[in-house]
């Protein structure tokens, strides 16, 4: 572990898996203290015994994240535990095989949206003081689906991660005088479980040319370590092979 990130604070949800865990890892090896969100317990569990073999600490916040109430409490064990917050990474995530105006089914598109967007806004807004406090940064895994249209990537994904660009946005916008950051991240393809929402499931050879988890984990740690000076906007991080 090298102590470069002094004792930083990350609060990454999605981490039970694919690039929230390998981002809670990466950062633990770069010396943050990483808080871990994810509603199965025992794929967090697999998280912390990563992180503390790379000489990490972590404070596991069960739950889902797009519980105002799990949110509250969540960020009370945080300042009980470490007195600080000076990094989202938001990358709780869901699409569903049914992607095509012609199979809508309104129940799956909400869920899509309230995992993908609003539980992202209620998360920034109620974190917003600390990291005002913190001079802190906001990375929002987004998708490559929000930077190029990809007409097959869903109704329901494609709007909600589009929508995390207007809040990345308009967070730069409007809280650049406290000084918080904020980073629309657009991974292309990354060899994650995430795949197994697709109508077609690639196959091995397929993934072994995407991202891997790894990939995108060192893109946010390079957001992360900016210095409070320094905002990257937007990164688009992809594989050679995506069209
Ligand atoms: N894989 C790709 O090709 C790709 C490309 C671009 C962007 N992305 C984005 O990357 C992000 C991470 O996905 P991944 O590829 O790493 O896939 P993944 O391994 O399936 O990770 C998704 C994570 O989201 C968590 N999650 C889902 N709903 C949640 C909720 N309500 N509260 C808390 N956690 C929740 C899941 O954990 P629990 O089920 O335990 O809650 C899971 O750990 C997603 O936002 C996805 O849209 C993925």
């Amino acid at each position: 572990m090298d102590s470069s990130a002094d004792g930083r604070v990350v609060w990454i949800t999605g981490a039970g898996s694919g690039i929230g865990r390998a981002t809670a890892i990466e950062a633990a090896t770069a010396g943050w203290r990483v808080a871990l969100t994810g509603r199965r317990a025992p794929a967090l569990d697999e998280t912390v015994a990563a992180v503390q073999e790379a000489g990490g600490a972590a404070l596991v916040l069960p739950g889902d994240a797009t519980s105002d109430d799990v949110i509250r409490a969540s960020l009370d064990r945080i300042t009980a535990t470490w007195g600080r917050l000076d990094a989202l990474v938001l990358a709780a995530g869901l699409n569903a095989p049914e992607r095509r105006w012609a199979d809508h089914d309104p129940a799956t598109f909400d869920e899509i949206v309230r995992v993908n967007l609003t539980g992202p806004a209620h998360l920034v807004t109620a974190a917003l003081p600390l990291l005002r406090a913190s001079h802190g940064v906001v990375v929002f895994v987004s998708s490559y689906a929000a930077w190029a249209f990809n007409p097959i990537a869903g109704v329901a994904y494609s709007a909600s991660k589009a929508g995390l660009s207007a809040l990345s946005r308009t967070l730069n916008a409007q809280e650049a005088a406290s000084g918080v950051r904020s980073c629309h991240l657009c991974p292309g393809d990354v060899n994650t479980d995430f795949l197994g929402h697709r109508p077609q499931v690639p196959s091995d050879d397929a993934r072994a040319a995407m991202l891997q988890p790894s990939d995108v984990a060192r893109s946010v740690r390079f957001v992360l370590e900016a210095p409070t000076h320094v905002r990257f906007d937007e990164l688009v991080v992809s594989p050679v092979s995506q069209t």
